[in-house]
This record gives C-alpha cells, sequence and structure tokens, in this order.
C-alpha cells in the first residue's frame, strides 16, 4: 500500500530513537500498518549540527515547510518546551495532520485547546510518551481500564530524580554529580530544574489524574516539592531507619473531590516501590473493578520513549489506513472539586 508520510519536530535524544527504531524495525513495522512509514523530513534548531543517526529524512527549519507538505499526513513533536511547541502541533493539528507528541508540557496546560483542535480536524492526538517514558500508561487509562471508577494513581514517574535518589543512597554520590549524569544520559529536560523541582512529575501526575478521574487537573492544582532539599545526610538517616527517600507524584477521588501532589516520601524498604531503582518508573493505578494494578519500565531515555513514541505513530498509521479514529473525546475537561493537601 501507499506508504506514510511523517515528520519528525525534533532531531534530540527522543527524536534520535525514534528514527532508529522507526529505521530498525521497519518490517515489522510495515507488516503491522499494511503500509511503510516513511521519515520525510526533520525540524530541528541548528541545521548544521551533527547527528548520532543517519536518516534519508529532509533537514529543516521552518515549521511552515512541515505543516504546509500535503504529503505528511503524521507530525511527531519530540522538540520539548512549550513554546513554539504548543503553536506548532496547533498548526498541524488545524492543516489536518495527526499529531504525536512526547511533550508533557503542552499536554498538561494546554490539553484541551489540542484535543478540541484534533477533534475539529477529525484527527488523532495521541501522547503516550508524555507519562513513564516506555511504560504503556496513557493508553491503559484511557482503554483498558476505561470500565472502572479510578480511586488512587501513585507512583514514581520523574526517571531523573529516581536516577539521582538511587545513586545517592548507593553510591553516596552528591546532588550535582549525579544530576550532570542523568543529563548526560538524556533523562533530564532542557532545563533540569523542571526535574528535581518537582514540575516535570507534577505535569505527568495532573495528566494521568485528568485521564483517570475525568476531570480537568492543572498544574496549578498540584502541590508541588521537588526534591533539591534532599541530602545525603537525609538519605543516610533514612537508612539507618530502614527507609527509602523517593519522590512519589500521587493523585485521589473521593466523594469530597481530587487531591493531587508531588513531594518525596520516605517508603519502608519493604515497599514496592522501594525497590523501584535507576532511571525505572512505576505507577499504582486502584479501580473499583480491578482493583491494584502496576505499571513498571524505563521512565527516561532515548530508546524506551521512543518505543512509546513508535507505537503511537503506528497506531496513527494503522487508523490512516482503515479510516477510523482513535480520538477519545474531551470527557476528561470538566472541572472537579480539588481538596488542598492534608484534607
Ligand atoms: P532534546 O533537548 O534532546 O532535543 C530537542 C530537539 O528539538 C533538538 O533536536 C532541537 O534542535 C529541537 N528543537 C528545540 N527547540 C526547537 C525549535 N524552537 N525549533 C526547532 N527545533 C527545536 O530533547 P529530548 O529529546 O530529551 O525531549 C524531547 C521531548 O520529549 C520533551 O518534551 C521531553 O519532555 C519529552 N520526553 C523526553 C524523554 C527523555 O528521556 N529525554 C522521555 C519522555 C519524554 P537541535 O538539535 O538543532 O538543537
Ligand atoms: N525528564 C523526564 C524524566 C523525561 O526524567 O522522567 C521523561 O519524561
Amino acid at each position: 500500500d501507499k506508504a506514510i508520510q511523517i515528520a519528525l519536530l525534533g532531531f534530540g535524544t527522543v527524536g534520535t530513537g525514534v528514527v532508529k527504531v522507526l529505521e530498525s524495525n521497519a518490517d515489522d513495522i510495515m507488516k503491522k500498518v499494511g503500509a511503510a512509514i516513511v521519515l520525510k523530513k526533520i525540524l530541528v534548531q541548528s541545521a548544521n549540527k551533527a547527528r548520532k543517526v543517519a536518516t534519508g529524512a529532509k533537514i529543516v527549519t521552518d515549521i511552515e515547510s512541515i505543516v504546509n507538505d500535503q504529503d505528511i499526513q503524521i507530525v511527531v513533536e519530540v522538540m520539548g518546551g512549550e513554546k513554539p511547541a504548543k503553536d506548532y502541533i496547533l498548526q498541524a493539528l488545524r492543516a489536518g495532520k495527526h499529531v504525536v507528541t512526547a511533550n508533557k508540557d503542552v499536554v498538561a496546560k494546554h490539553g484541551k485547546e489540542l484535543f478540541e483542535a484534533a477533534e475539529a480536524s477529525h484527527v488523532d492526538f495521541l501522547f503516550e510518551a508524555s507519562v513513564g517514558g516506555g511504560i504503556p500508561i496513557i493508553r491503559p487509562l484511557k482503554q483498558c481500564l476505561a470500565a472502572n471508577r479510578i480511586s488512587e494513581i501513585m507512583g514514581i514517574v520523574n526517571g531523573t530524580t529516581n536516577y539521582m535518589l538511587t545513586k545517592m543512597t548507593k553510591e553516596h554520590m552528591d546532588f550535582a554529580t549525579v544530576l550532570a549524569e542523568a543529563q548526560a544520559k538524556g533523562y533530564a529536560e532542557a532545563d533540569p530544574t523542571a526535574d528535581v523541582g518537582g514540575f516535570d512529575a507534577a505535569r505527568k501526575i495532573a495528566i494521568l489524574a485528568s485521564i483517570a478521574f475525568g476531570a480537568r487537573v492543572t498544574l496549578d492544582d498540584v502541590y508541588v516539592e521537588g526534591i533539591t532539599n534532599i541530602a545525603i545526610q537525609d538519605i543516610e538517616y533514612a537508612r539507618e531507619l530502614g527507609y527509602v527517600v523517593k519522590l512519589l507524584a500521587i493523585g485521589k477521588q473521593d466523594d469530597q473531590g481530587i487531591n493531587v501532589r508531588v513531594h518525596p516520601a520516605l517508603l519502608p524498604n519493604s515497599h514496592p516501590l522501594a525497590a523501584v531503582n535507576d532511571v525505572f518508573n512505576a505507577i499504582f493505578v486502584k479501580g473499583d473493578a480491578v482493583g491494584e494494578t502496576m505499571f513498571y519500565g524505563r521512565g527516561a531515555g532515548e530508546l524506551p520513549t521512543a518505543s512509546a513514541v513508535t507505537a503511537d505513530i503506528i497506531d496513527v498509521a494503522r487508523d490512516i489506513r482503515h479510516g477510523v479514529s482513535s480520538r477519545i473525546l474531551c470527557t476528561c475537561f470538566e472541572k472537579k472539586a480539588i481538596c488542598p493537601v492534608g484534607t
């Protein structure tokens, strides 16, 4: 069948991973979709920068050459940040292109507007990689657990800080050194304050809580405390008492409303989350029918994140082939009562 042409916005850690996965698994992907997926163009900031992987795609620096290209059906935003990423996504959606993104900043803050634009253009807008890196969590919440009333969603959703806390605990490395390591591995955000300050986890739990609770939960609704005040001494002291320090993201819903928060917590060594180390994330979801479920895997990094992004591309490509859409409607954007932390 006719190849499906796509464009990437961004050729950094995640973009490189997507190019690699599309290339190395091309035959299998073609069988699964029923058509080849061809990467036609990649938008970057610096056209002359050396790239980690070779590609036949054209490198461009203007969004118009992508949104005005009638052959491109799927735009994959992996550049990050709020601006200009949000505008580029909107331009792509309004031009009738399906969009896949890994960008939690834009989904957490502008999800409603982007969903509405996707609906208006009858295209898909998928964002599996925006939470949990390679872990399937958005699709399970939207689809596999859709029959449940979810009362709780909680876990470790930031790979950088979990990597840092693990190294600080096990190898007694200092904060600055281990943050630099996480950055070198491609785990951290362009501005790592988002990771260590807890804002990345807050954006993720806002997205998860919105879907899980069928509510509009924004960053302003989340109590946020990061790990910047955690010293090696705190970790050592906790260890002596049989605890580990983890940065948790927690969303709860009861009859009073919704409570959403991110903060470091002391977990006993016996707690399942205490064994989640390095860049791994783990997310518990409690539903009234299913009971407790747990999702676990690499929460950041080139190939794990590319796994989730490419799966979204495959999903959209299948939809294109079959003339259907996997969009969920904007039912998760009603405002519900948010309870202050501690209630
Ligand atoms: P990087 O910083 O590694 O890459 C960003 C890419 O976007 C670069 O290629 C850069 O171009 C390009 N870019 C940035 N700004 C612009 C602009 N204004 N115009 C054109 N191109 C631009 O980011 P990551 O790959 O790490 O992250 C991308 C997204 O994926 C972010 O939203 C992040 O939160 C999300 N994510 C990242 C994960 C990870 O493990 N890294 C995991 C899950 C999600 P150039 O190369 O020329 O500088
Ligand atoms: N900076 C993020 C993290 C990337 O460390 O979890 C994955 O979303």
